[in-house]
């Protein structure tokens, strides 16, 4: 019996959970920017017998016996990490341990600020991440959050703003990186600032990572002290976080995360961050950023003929958020019966949102995971289509029922997983032929 069979015949239900989870990455259009389908060798290295192992510590330096190979795997994904970003491991530093983007977050606060310190990030209602100082967050219940937004007409960062704030509320680190934010961000500008307030910079890239790996957004590690990341967006890899600082600060930063935070790092994962980022030096990785922007750029073009606002008018990397009030429709419910055909997002606040945040005025839209199904120019124009068509149509069942036809249709063009040898299929459904481990 292979590893697929023992877990059908063991746990039927969590088997059935995957399959069902199969069918819908499968049958979804899925618009939601924070999100990714990584590769048949990055699943081969989280579902390994590196979950097992227990490794407190750094390589060389664990709390248990029998790392050497888990050793191996997170020097690889270090010095990886350091090549793909085109760092000298002279200069910087790579923790690869976090579990996840807010983890690395949080790791940077403990390695830079004591409670109370004031912070200045991008406030979560104009595109910010939880962790940048949101009062209910650890980054604004422990220390001193001070928010900038983006230009009233431009919609874009206004760095005189964020000047301003600097210098009247002097924070002790400045934040720059976004969860919604669609235009180039200028982190000469923010270091420029860093500077006036004697400020460290930290720079969160999570969304962005991917395309700074292929030079497709400018880099920050010419001027940010520290910058973390997720693996898991653009970048393409497993589900966590990373931490790239300047050389001076790696044994604070090392510290912060362990003994400070974690416990034993999720060595499967490390070993799949390492994959990924050997994915992600591939010429075929730019081409695919590459498009990633194309699909953005022609999906905004597409809704501004039809009519829709696009916040701050257009789009520099794989997202972008729709104004909906023109087409008297909120978030909330263009989410919900998007879902209901087959495409799935998130509602997401405009700048200055008259609705509640549960509600919203907008929806945003990214391209990553179509991109990697294959989707280019011509797919996402008819996507556009299709979500034009069902948020006009959003009660008229036979209409919404024809556009769930065509979604199928699709998507069954475009498999992510489904039938093709060089992915990996789960361990719930796959044979023994098709075992790749
Ligand atoms: C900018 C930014 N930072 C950090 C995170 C946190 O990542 P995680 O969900 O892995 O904690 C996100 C997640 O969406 C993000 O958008």
């Amino acid at each position: 019996m292979n590893n697929s069979q023992a877990l059908k015949h063991y746990d039927a239900a969590i088997a059935l959970s995957i399959e069902r989870e199969e069918e819908r990455i499968e049958s979804t259009i899925n618009l939601i920017a924070s999100e990714n389908y990584t590769s048949d060798k990055v699943m081969a290295a989280t579902s390994s017998v590196m979950t097992n192992k227990y490794a407190e510590g750094y390589p060389s330096r664990r709390y248990y016996g029998g790392c050497q190979n888990v050793d191996t795997a997170e020097n690889i994904a270090r010095e990886r990490l350091l090549e793909l970003y085109g760092l000298s491991s002279e200069e910087f530093h790579a923790n690869v341990q976090a579990h996840s983007g807010s983890q690395a977050n949080m790791a940077v606060y403990f390695t830079f600020l004591e409670l109370g310190d004031t912070v200045l990030g991008m406030d979560l209602a104009a595109g910010g991440h939880l962790t940048h100082g949101y009062k209910i967050n650890f980054s604004g219940t422990f220390y001193s959050p001070v928010s900038y937004g983006v230009h009233a007409k431009t919609e874009e960062l206004d760095y005189e703003e964020i000047k301003a704030l600097a210098l009247q509320h002097k924070p002790k680190m400045i934040i720059a990186g976004a969860s919604a934010y669609s235009k180039i961000i200028d982190f000469k500008k923010f270091r420029e600032i860093a500077d006036e307030v004697g400020a460290i910079l930290f720079v969160d890239m999570a969304h962005i990572a991917g395309l700074v790996a292929t030079g497709q957004h400018p880099s920050p590690f010419l001027y940010a002290d520290v910058v973390t990341s997720t693996t898991h967006k653009t970048l393409r890899g497993p589900r966590g976080g990373i931490i790239i600082c300047k050389k001076e600060w790696g044994t604070k930063i090392d510290r912060s995360i362990m003994p400070g935070l974690q416990g034993g790092p999720l060595m499967h994962h490390i070993a799949a961050k390492a994959v990924a980022f050997k994915e992600a030096m591939e010429p075929s990785f730019k081409e695919y950023q590459t498009q990633v922007i194309k699909n953005a750029q022609t999906m905004v073009t597409e809704f501004k003929k039809r009519g829709y606002r696009i916040v701050s008018n257009g789009t520099d990397n794989h997202l972008f958020v729709v104004d909906l009030r023109s087409k008297k429709i909120t978030g909330k419910i263009a989410e919900q019966v998007l879902e209901s055909v087959g495409i799935s997002l998130n509602k997401n606040c405009i700048p200055n949102d008259p609705e509640k945040p549960m509600i919203t005025s907008g929806i945003r839209i990214g391209t990553p995971a179509i991109t990697t199904r294959g989707f280019k120019e011509e797919q996402v124009k008819q996507v556009v289509d299709l979500i034009d068509r069902t948020l006009m149509n959003k009660e008229d069942e036979i209409v919404l029922t024809k556009i769930t036809h065509e979604i199928t249709q699709l998507c069954n063009a475009f498999p992510v997983y489904k039938g093709k040898k060089e992915f990996f299929i789960n361990p719930a459904t796959r044979t023994e032929s098709e075992t790749i481990l």
